[in-house]
């Protein structure tokens, strides 16, 4: 088993049940709590609460139940917001993770309230970490900006507003680094501030996650085409359907892949500088095995 895999099935159920565990105890009303259970536990990668620990890790901070906390603050966020992403006023689609989308399985209404609850518990959650508190507040702001209306809310509306219309191809990596960049970056920035890294260890490091982040968006596209609907767990052809700006839209396949590979390269390169900073130039770190399962499509 790789030292990743080892990690994801170690902190992956934790992560779940810290959302669980506090969503059941502070909702009211069953159906409520339902809707948001029913797609936390539909079983999501829990990509970035692992690249927030994972980054913590490389840095050599502990882990405990506070640090769990902010990692679940990030899986709330990114799971309201494809809740939200689904809606039939948004991409309309009907199946998540290998399920019926929240809407379908709980009515409109409901899934919108119940990413509404995701969203906001969230922060609810990182506010009673026992962090201290100038940290604490920086890391709500940087949760909150990357998620907000110039991070993924913007980047969403972006994505919305190209359906139909010919972008350019800068155009649409500002709108990746939004929609889908803006939070990765976050976790990464996160565990940065967290635990305390020198200056240029968090530049280098934000380079690794600015560009795993359009890379990250870059690979939905492709596996949107060329993705096994068993796999992924959403049906394939949903962005042409809605004719959806793209990078295979724009660029087609081969160059679109050339352009994801593009980004591995650079966050790897990235990394690489990390860890000579670091003094474990050698070593295969969490960070690069992240970076070798997202290569893999
Ligand atoms: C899907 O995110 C939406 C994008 C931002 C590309 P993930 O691929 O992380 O979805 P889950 O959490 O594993 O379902
Ligand atoms: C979603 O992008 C980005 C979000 C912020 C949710 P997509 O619309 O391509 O994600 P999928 O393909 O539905 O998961
Ligand atoms: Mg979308
Ligand atoms: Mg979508
Ligand atoms: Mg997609």
């Amino acid at each position: 088993m790789s030292t990743y895999t080892d990690f994801v099935t170690r902190h992956a159920p934790i992560i779940e049940q810290t959302i669980c565990t506090f969503l059941k105890k502070e909702t009211i009303g069953e159906d409520l709590y339902d809707s948001m259970n029913y797609s936390v536990k539909a079983g999501g990668k829990k990509f970035r609460p692992l690249l927030f620990l994972a980054t913590l890790s490389l840095v050599g901070y502990p882990i405990t139940n506070e640090e769990y906390k902010v990692a679940s603050s990030l899986e709330m966020i990114h799971t309201y917001s494809l809740i939200h992403d689904d809606l039939p006023a948004m991409d309309d689609d009907d199946l998540r993770r290998g399920k019926p989308t929240n809407h379908k399985q709980f009515g409109e209404a409901m899934a919108i309230l119940a990413g509404d609850g995701l969203l906001t518990e969230s922060f609810h959650l990182l506010s009673s970490a026992k962090i201290e508190a100038t940290k604490l507040v920086k890391l709500v702001e940087i949760l909150s900006s990357s998620a907000g209306t110039k991070g993924m809310i913007a980047g969403q509306v972006e994505d919305i507003e190209a359906e139909e219309q010919s972008v350019s191809l800068a155009e649409l990596q500002l709108i990746h680094e939004k929609k889908t960049g803006a939070l990765i970056k976050s976790a990464v920035e996160m565990a940065c501030v967290l635990a305390s890294v020198s200056p240029i260890i968090e530049s280098e490091l934000m380079t690794y996650a600015t560009s795993v982040g359009i890379a990250f968006q870059i690979r939905d596209d492709l596996l949107d085409v060329i993705g096994d609907e068993d796999v992924i767990g959403k049906h394939v052809g949903s962005d042409e359907k809605l004719n959806k700006s793209t990078y295979v839209s724009l660029l087609g396949l081969e160059e679109a892949k050339e352009a994801f590979y593009t980004q591995c390269d650079i966050a790897k390169e990235a990394l690489r500088r990390t860890k000579i900073e670091l003094g474990i130039d050698n070593t295969q770190t969490l960070l690069d095995e992240i970076l070798k399962e997202l290569k893999e499509i």
